[in-house]
């Protein structure tokens, strides 16, 4: 499945069940961001922006002067971030990671937010090099189910390999991809867990977002799928019909060399 149908199938419930990412990832972010010593006006490109959660988040906490633009090749989602609004600082375009906006140059930073793992890696690299100013800073965010320490995420992340065969990608070891990336210097990363109380209905629609899904759908159809997760989330739930579910959140950054 090509990944603009994967995400234009995805887009609504996306939008509704996704987590925003936590105050403490932006601010470390924002940190990187505001220490880049960028000419005025050289904005933020966020690509793979999808329903702008994270470039929304982002574009929030900048200073009102300091432009986010997401780039999103996904017709789906880019209507779905463009119908959540956002500030004045925040816009969406057309685009794709191996090929960002050829007008594009001196920006900032460049940020992906659980969306590299469906990039040509070299490439997007190459392009993040091209599109950035000297000492500008790439930036991977994530949120990877905490199948260690959280039975829910465990029981979904089994669920989904069980029922829909294995993943579309592999995940990039990006600590060590940006580590020895060429062109770039300083790297970094960050890692925050965080617990999340569902319900059963938002545990359902969450493992129903998730591109992984789509094969479990098409093979049992939608009503089967939906209600063989209900299963599993009300013998995970508490009296009060609580799930607790556990993310951890990454970050991971180095920054393009004076030099270039
Ligand atoms: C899991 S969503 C993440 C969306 C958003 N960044 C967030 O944090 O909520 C991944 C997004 O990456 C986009 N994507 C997939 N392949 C891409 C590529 N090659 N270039 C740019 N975006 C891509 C998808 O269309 C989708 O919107």
């Amino acid at each position: 499945m090509a990944h603009e149908s994967r995400f234009e199938a995805n887009a609504e419930g996306y939008a509704r069940f996704r987590p925003r990412y936590p105050d403490s990832l932006i601010d470390v972010v924002v940190g990187l961001i505001e220490g880049v010593a960028a000419p005025a006006g050289a904005p933020v490109l966020d690509v793979g922006s999808g329903t702008g959660i994270f470039a929304r988040q982002l574009a929030e906490r900048l200073p009102a002067d300091l432009r986010v633009i997401g780039v999103e090749p996904a017709r789906a989602m880019r209507e779905q971030a463009f119908a959540a609004g956002g500030p004045p600082n925040l816009a969406f375009c057309d685009g794709a990671a191996e090929a960002l906006p050829a007008d594009i140059a001196g920006v900032r930073a460049v940020t992906a937010a659980t969306a590299a793992h469906w990039f040509d890696a070299p490439r997007f690299f190459a392009e993040a090099e091209r599109v950035l100013c000297p000492g500008g800073v790439l930036v991977i965010a994530e949120y990877v189910r905490a199948v260690e320490t959280s039975p829910a995420a465990r029981a979904l992340e089994q669920f989904l390999a069980e029922e829909g065969g294995p993943k579309a990608y592999v995940r990039p070891d990006y600590a060590e991809a940006l580590a020895g990336l060429a062109g770039f210097a300083d790297p970094g990363i960050w890692t925050e867990d965080v617990e999340y109380a569902l319900s059963v209905d938002a545990y359902v629609g969450l493992a129903l977002s998730s591109s992984h899904a789509r094969p479990v759908v098409a093979r049992l159809g939608q009503g089967a799928a939906e209600e063989a997760l209900a299963a599993i989330g009300r013998r995970l739930a508490d009296a009060g019909g609580t799930i607790a579910y556990g993310y951890r959140f990454q970050l991971f950054w180095a920054h393009r060399t004076e030099s270039g």
